[in-house]
């Protein structure tokens, strides 16, 4: 059994959990959830990752696996190769670029939520949030600007990564409305969330 740790609310966690239960892996995964910040390291999360960032992914030799990029792409050679990362050389840059976009969205919107819920009050610092912020709605602009990407037969690895974004935004920045002004991408996420896979990895706070 791969041990995953991870937590409930973490996008990036999501995200390989999504691309397990898309590969048909999920049961071969034991979640191990974390309570973890940059100035909280877990001490068997640092153990696996000196990085102590979720989501590690131990192997059942005991070797472990960061960040959610590289997992993803072991997961998907796990499972036969080339499900999630597509082969063709178009698709697969359309696939990886969007990725990268995503976890940019991703990676500014759990620094901005850090900001507020972490960071002590006198040290916060309101414009660096700004930017943090703006940069997320940049990013959703581009993307509505070119939703034929949005292909919504299709699941690869670039897709997953966006709707676990936007399912991190509407859970801890719903009051933003992501929506307003994009609705090709609120279409898309409306069909691809209801997808099992989505279903079963919702986030949510982690109760001691
Ligand atoms: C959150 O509570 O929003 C969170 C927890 C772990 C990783 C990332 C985000």
């Amino acid at each position: 059994m791969m041990r995953l740790h991870t937590h409930p609310a973490s996008p990036f966690g999501r995200k390989v959990l999504v691309a397990a239960h898309e590969l048909g892996l999920a049961a071969e995964i034991k979640v191990e959830h974390r309570k973890v910040s940059p100035v909280e390291p877990h001490p068997e999360v640092v153990a696996d990752n000196p990085l102590g960032k979720l989501p590690t992914l131990v192997r059942e030799d005991g070797t472990p696996l960061v960040d959610s990029r590289v997992i993803c792409e072991y997961l998907d050679a796990r499972a036969g190769g080339g499900r999630l990362h597509p082969e063709e050389p178009e698709l697969r840059w359309r696939a990886l670029m969007l990725q990268a976009l995503a976890d940019g969205m991703m990676e500014a919107s759990v620094l901005a939520r850090y900001e507020t819920v972490l960071r002590p009050e006198a040290l916060r610092w309101p414009a660096w949030l700004e930017h943090q912020k703006r940069k997320v709605a940049r990013t959703l602009d581009r993307i509505e600007q070119q939703a034929q990407d949005l292909d919504p037969e299709a699941v690869h690895i670039g897709l997953i990564a966006l709707a676990c974004a936007l399912g991190y935004l509407d859970f801890r920045f719903a009051e933003d409305g992501w929506r307003q002004g994009r609705p090709r991408l609120a279409a898309w996420f409306e069909r691809f969330r209801t997808r099992p896979a989505m279903q079963a990895t919702l986030p949510r706070d982690l109760v001691a």
